[in-house]
């Protein structure tokens, strides 16, 4: 079979009066991610000519906020109707491709389906995805006469029986571009909300003897629209329900999947465990046998073998080897490296730096744009300078240093393999040369001495 010519068009121009926001309903977050942006995944993977999106107001935010990604963007200054948002990009269309019909808004389609909707094509003049619904509430209901669909009615103008109707419109179709842009041109907006109704292209398309062919939908997920945000929250708990349930199946222990949250994709080798209150962002990796504890939020991260995080912990786009130790409350900032067997304690803020095989920061320290060899012990309360307040400065600490507590390192700074730091130093020239580095106030002792006493009143 000759392969026909598609191109695409993803509807997400309309208010978000019903979300009740001044962000456009479609940039609302599912799962990390927003609403769009699924819609437009997939309609990237369907090897389609062109894909269009029909955007409206805030829309230089819109760009702005998503890239172009190659998309034809077309502006519906006025959201007169979904039909109407089809009209506009109608006149770009080539008479001989079919179109897909998007909905911004139903972000879980999948290219599966896509790809049956392509299929039935051939034998009507619209393939119309449909679902049945218990509780069809705010979907237009598909009209049926001897089996054949007639037409779509929205439920505002829906009778009383028709309301009853369970099978719905999921908005998603397929049509042939010239034959749409000839019902496009018969929509009016002879109706109770004034609008244009794409719907009502099917009840044309049949008037004209064209058949009407369906497909449905058996996952609601796929075919869910997100008018509200608590339609947007139950989408997102089917979502994070149906993502911990196959991380269990492949063989991750959670120990209440209720309760963590997959906001991107999370890769685990074997025997992991997660506790309660994680939240996972963006692209996470993690080796056999790691364990993340209760209320850690990794973004973008890299976590090898037998390593553990411990509660509270932070780590976004890091890299950490095996058998390491971080946590509780660390927080691991972009661009931090761990060597294997490296331990880092409570309250340790690390940026941009690498630490190596088997050292260690135990406690309260803020470690920036730092190279730290093999072996280093880093004690508590310190703090490499690595800011002048215009530029950011490298610390480099060899291999085998000591640096005793409350030390402060002034970048850029090196410290030569071996070194000790007594407590309370202020390193401010290089260490070329190992031996036992200390300034300190001499300590006094003044005998006698009589604290304060408050005057009386
Ligand atoms: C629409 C369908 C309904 C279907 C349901 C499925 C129509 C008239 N109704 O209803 O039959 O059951 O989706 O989810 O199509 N949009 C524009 N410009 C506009 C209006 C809307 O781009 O002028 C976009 C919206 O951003 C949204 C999509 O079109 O992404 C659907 O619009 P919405 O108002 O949500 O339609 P529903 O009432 O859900
Ligand atoms: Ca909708």
């Amino acid at each position: 079979m000759i392969k026909q010519k598609k191109s695409i068009i993803i509807l997400a121009a309309g208010n978000s009066i019903r979300m009740c926001s001044n962000l456009p309903k479609v940039f609302h977050f599912l799962a990390g991610k927003p609403i769009i942006q699924y819609v437009i995944d997939t309609a990237k993977s369907m090897d389609a000519s062109k894909i269009y999106l029909i955007y409206g107001q805030n829309g230089d935010f819109f760009k702005k906020k998503i890239g172009e990604q190659g998309l034809i963007w077309v502006l519906q200054t006025k959201q007169l109707g979904t039909g109407h948002a089809v009209q506009l990009a109608a006149e770009y269309f080539q008479d001989d491709e079919n179109i897909i019909i998007l909905y911004g808004d139903v972000p879980l389609i999948t290219k599966k389906i896509l790809n049956r909707l392509i299929k039935i094509k051939p034998y009507g003049g619209i393939g119309l995805i449909t679902t049945i619904l218990d509780n069809p509430k705010g979907y237009g209901r598909v009209i049926r006469n001897n089996n054949n669909v007639v037409g779509v009615t929205e439920e505002i103008d829906a009778t009383e029986e028709e309301c009853k109707i369970k099978e719905v419109n999921t908005g998603i179709m397929i049509a042939n571009a010239k034959d749409l842009k000839r019902w496009l041109n018969q929509l009016n907006n002879d109706n109770i909300q004034k609008e244009y109704y794409l719907t009502k292209i099917i009840a044309i398309s049949h008037e004209e003897g064209n058949k009407i062919n369906t497909i449905y939908s058996n996952d609601s997920i796929e075919s869910y629209g997100i008018n509200n945000r608590l339609e947007l929250a139950t989408l997102e708990r089917i979502y994070q329900k149906k993502q911990v349930e196959k991380l269990l199946l492949s063989g991750v222990t959670l120990l209440d999947p209720s309760r963590v949250d997959i906001r991107g994709t999370l890769v685990c080798g074997i025997d992991v465990v997660i506790d309660t209150n994680v939240i996972i962002e963006g692209n996470v990796v993690l080796g056999n046998n790691v364990k993340i504890e209760s209320g850690c939020i990794l973004k973008n991260c890299i976590i090898g073998e037998n390593t553990i995080i411990k509660p509270y912990t932070i780590i976004d786009n890091s890299e950490l080897s095996t058998d390491c130790i971080v946590g509780p409350f660390s927080r691991l900032r972009p661009g931090t490296k761990l060597e294997s067997k490296s331990h880092i304690g409570n309250f340790v803020e690390i940026k941009k730096s690498l630490l190596g095989l088997s050292s260690k920061i135990g406690h309260l320290s803020y470690i920036g744009d730092a190279k730290i060899g093999d072996n280093v012990n880093i004690g508590a309360g310190t703090i490499t300078c690595n800011y002048d307040g215009a530029n950011k400065h490298k610390t480099i600490i060899e291999d085998d240093v000591f640096i005793g507590s409350d030390t402060q390192l002034i970048a850029p700074i090196s410290i030569i393999k071996g070194t000790t730091i007594g407590a309370g130093t202020t390193v401010t020239s290089d260490i070329k040369e190992s031996g036992l580095i200390i300034s300190r106030m001499k300590q006094i002792h003044i005998k006698n001495w009589k604290r304060p006493t408050k005057k009386n009143k």
